[in-house]
């Protein structure tokens, strides 16, 4: 692996400090975070508070918790903490109102104001998908009163695919979309009302809930008051999940739930508030990532050795690229390096037999970071679980480690930088407090980066040339080969 010479060797770096261990590994909300397989030195982390000094972290943080505006280019603030208690005081009263509005509608379903419900279709994508998505996956895999299943995909099999799970006379449809204009969201909106119609539901519109920041919208939709579940605008659609976005969470594990998941994000919310540099974990992580993105690491690998979290990567995604895939700085000026790393990865032990041999044997430099859960929640037998731990920490030994051969097909370099998150258990306090590390984390780093993580620019030309492309008279403006493609495809 071609390393920049600053990369120190891990070896000595853990022969220099016997306390490495000690000194790059933190504890918080149910969580350890091993850092010492990372190539940081002393050095570089006495530099860390300068960085941050720099580029005015704590002013940075000071105005995330005030509930300032943050995001400049759409002159907004980001006002996802208000959802957990933090930011101005009419912004978390306004979350909290709200959130009481939706346990309300929850009871009342409870209370079969709806009649028998044994199911939800949700339907959203990007942030209004991935974060319900994310929870039920990981914490409603027991059986449950209420199945939920979310649909994002204009592609017509994902809706076949939920569908067929549910049954039309005992589901709700929650529709969510922040803006309430996203077209794959209306598309499939519009057939999920059709496939109550066509499956005998009198009412199909009074089976709706919508979960969104334009409530007029929804009404307009035809949607009831009493169903439209409103958040902040100045809630960023992929910070989304806290709010009324997390409605069939909060159905389906209870309110109860629902708000152990807000305490633990609130958790790390406090620890960023109140940290000094020198031990704020999202900083130190985000720092690291600047490190390795400066050192040539194009990529970041995540991979979580717990089924349970198997759709965190794709939540992740959104997140961390979307937030921080920037080339200008919030000054207007492009950035002067790169901007943060493409994140990947996957679950183990499957990743193991497929894309791992590029990271022990590949020429690119990766971080990887491995994400376990301490204690099983399976009905098989105790092997299971501590197999899976076992080899989670087997290939963080194996890349630092590597092994010697004069024979070059069988020679592992070693020195490969990996981290570790290791939860005690995986439930939603837990988990909401893992989602607000990387939340803090992506800020951090679009701090020490310099760019505006609140806006997603980037998306907007795909979605116009989508509309365009779909009116014959704006066809001729495109390109020979989209042209020749759509006159393939018969469109
Ligand atoms: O396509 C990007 C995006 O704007 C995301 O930021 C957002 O989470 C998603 O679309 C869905 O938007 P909405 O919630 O408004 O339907």
């Amino acid at each position: 692996m071609p390393q920049p010479p600053s990369l120190p060797s891990l070896a000595q770096l853990f022969a220099d400090d016997p306390q490495r261990v000690t000194h790059l590994s933190w504890q918080l909300a149910g969580m350890t975070f091993d850092w010492s397989k990372l190539h940081l030195t002393p050095a570089w982390l006495g530099m860390l508070w300068g960085m941050a000094d720099q580029a005015r972290y704590g002013d940075a943080v000071a105005q995330l918790f005030a509930g300032e505006i943050v995001n400049p280019t759409e002159g907004r603030a980001a006002e996802h903490l208000a959802e957990r208690g933090f930011g101005s005081a009419d912004s978390v009263a306004l979350a909290a109102a709200r959130r009481q509005r939706m346990f309300g509608l929850i009871d009342a379903i409870e209370a079969g104001a709806f009649g028998d419900v044994t199911g939800v279709l949700h339907i959203g994508i990007g942030g209004s998908a991935l974060g319900p998505a994310l929870l039920m996956d990981a914490l409603g895999r027991r059986e449950r009163r209420y199945k939920v299943r979310v649909v994002a995909n204009i592609d017509g099999q994902a809706l076949d695919e939920a569908v067929a799970e549910l049954d039309p006379a005992t589901t709700l449809i929650a529709i969510a979309s922040k803006t309430f204009t996203t077209s794959e969201t209306l598309r499939n909106a519009d057939s999920a009302i059709s496939w109550l119609q066509e499956n005998g539901v009198d009412d199909p519109y009074g089976r709706l809930v919508a979960l969104t920041a334009a409530p007029q919208k929804a009404v307009d939709f035809g949607i009831d008051e009493t169903r439209v579940l409103p958040f902040a605008e100045s809630v960023g659609g992929r910070y989304s999940l806290w709010s009324a976005i997390g409605f069939p969470v909060a159905l389906a594990l209870g309110t109860e739930a629902f708000d152990q998941l807000l305490e633990g994000a609130a958790l790390v919310d406090e620890h960023v508030r109140t940290s000094p540099p020198s031990s704020n974990i999202p900083l130190i992580a985000a720092a690291a990532d600047r490190f390795y993105a400066d050192h040539g690491a194009e990529t970041r690998g995540i991979f979580a050795y717990d089924e349970r979290l198997r759709l965190l990567v794709p939540y992740l995604q959104q997140l961390v690229m979307e937030s921080n895939g920037k080339t200008a700085r919030l000054d207007g000026q492009p950035l002067a390096g790169p901007s943060s790393a493409i994140l990947w990865g996957g679950t183990g032990t499957d990743a193991q037999h497929a894309v791992f041999q590029l990271l022990h044997q590949g020429t690119h430099l990766v971080p990887v970071e491995f994400i376990a859960v301490a204690q099983a929640d399976d009905d098989q037998d105790a092997a299971h679980h501590r197999a899976l731990l076992l080899n989670a920490f087997a290939q963080g030994a194996a890349l630092m480690a590597g092994k010697e051969s004069d024979d070059l097909h069988r020679r592992y370099s070693g020195n490969r930088p990996s981290a570790t998150i290791l939860l005690d258990k995986l439930d939603p306090r837990t988990l909401g407090a893992l989602i607000a590390f990387y939340e803090h984390r992506t800020f951090a780093e679009a701090v020490l980066t310099g760019i505006n993580p609140f806006d997603q620019f980037g998306v907007e030309l795909g979605k116009s040339m989508a509309n365009a492309i779909d009116d014959p008279d704006s066809r001729a403006g495109f390109d020979a080969s989209t042209r020749a493609l759509i006159e393939k495809a018969g469109l």
